[in-house]
């Protein structure tokens, strides 16, 4: 079980689990960018590799108005933190919410969060024959807002890859529920302008936004995270967030990594080639492809394989291929995988490796 930690992305699980050396797997569990780290991350470890014998700034001035400048909003409205991680956590630990509503599959850590706080969290079920999209008259929402509950949402929601609607988040708000979006894959979505909830966040008391640095830039291992709300809605989490949580090489790979408009475009250039294509090959081997504006696809294993996803999971492990079993995300079940978009060479050997369990499985079967 790859997720003993709750998430993807574990090399020493999987070297454990699967006896093999971490650099010898082609990881798709865990959802980063393949084009990167982009060359300024290791330019500046070299150069400011001496900063570590300092303090890192206490308020992340540098990063805050790079980030101001970017989205063209109050430096005031931006805290960074140590990852998009803690910043869920910091969220829910200042607003003390009574009831908070997740729309199932979500990323774990939001009900866990709440759970920590002793908050109570009400499931939502997204289902796929409405394509794993919350619907606006379904399921209470209006009273639910009404009750002033907070809502935590993913666009893009993680696992299925889906957007977030801005006018649902209107309608959510304008009903007197507090709204969370973690745009933590935001950046892989060309329609960002039309998507994003920055702007608004920074102007409206019960909206936050929270986004992540360390898929796009593929930096998971320095962390580095933000979140955008109105100064005054921002200042609980502000007191309870621990001094220097955001390391001084974290801060400037951060404002490195914003100049990189040349890896920003070919990324986006990358996604919108490789994913239709990883899309229409697992299709072709009978998976069904949940319709994705992230990174990675949620994918139905066709019904006639007979394989669940953890046993899936656990033999593409020993060919060398991590991949997400993603029956452990609440609201799916046996029948689902995660995987990531990667590289053409690396896709075709997912592919390639799943023709081979699914073959060998069948026979296995007979
Ligand atoms: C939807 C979502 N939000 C937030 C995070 C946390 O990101 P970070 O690495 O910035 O802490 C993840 C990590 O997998 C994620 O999938």
């Amino acid at each position: 079980m790859l997720e003993r930690y709750g998430h993807g992305g574990d090399l020493k699980t999987a070297e454990e689990a699967f006896g093999l050396a971490a650099e010898r797997f082609v990881d798709f569990s865990s959802n980063m960018n393949p084009l990167g780290p982009p060359p300024s991350v290791s330019k500046t470890l070299q150069a400011y590799a001496d900063v570590i014998g300092q303090y890192p700034d206490p308020a992340v001035r540098g990063l805050r108005r790079n980030l101001a400048e970017k989205h063209r909003i109050d430096e005031q409205s931006i805290v960074i933190g140590n990852g998009a991680a803690e910043l869920i956590d910091l969220t829910v630990r200042a607003l003390q919410p009574k009831l908070t509503v997740l729309a199932v599959p979500c990323f774990d850590e939001y009900g866990d969060a709440v759970r920590k706080i002793g908050g109570a969290v009400h499931e939502i079920r997204l289902n796929a024959e409405n394509g794993f999209l919350l619907d606006p008259g379904g399921e209470q929402l209006e009273e639910l807002a009404q009750s002033g509950a907070l809502f935590m949402l993913g666009s893009p929601n993680n696992p299925t890859g889906r957007l977030v609607d801005p006018g649902l988040v209107r309608f959510l708000l304008d009903n007197g529920a507090s709204v969370v979006v973690d745009e933590a894959f935001m950046d892989f979505v060309p329609e960002e302008p039309e998507f994003s909830l920055i702007q608004e966040a920074a102007q409206h008391e019960r909206l936050f936004v929270i986004r992540s640095m360390t898929k796009f830039y593929s930096i998971p291992g320095i962390r580095l995270g933000y979140i955008v709300g109105m100064p005054r809605s921002l200042s609980g989490l502000r007191r309870l967030q621990v001094p220097w949580s955001v390391n001084s090489l974290a801060q400037l790979i951060g404002e490195a990594v914003l100049e990189e408009s040349d890896f920003a475009r070919l990324t986006l250039e990358w996604l919108e080639r490789e994913r239709p294509w990883l899309a229409g090959r697992l299709e072709s081997l009978g998976f069904e492809a949940v319709p994705s504006s992230a990174n990675y696809l949620l994918a139905r294993i066709p019904r006639e394989a007979g394989i669940s996803a953890s046993m899936l999971q656990l033999e593409m492990g020993k060919r060398g291929v991590l991949i997400r079993d993603a029956s452990r995300f609440p609201g799916l079940d046996h029948t689902y995988i995660r995987v990531a978009v990667k590289l053409r060479m690396q896709n075709e050997r997912l592919v390639q490796t799943l023709a081979d369990v699914l073959a060998s499985w069948r026979k296995r079967e007979r």
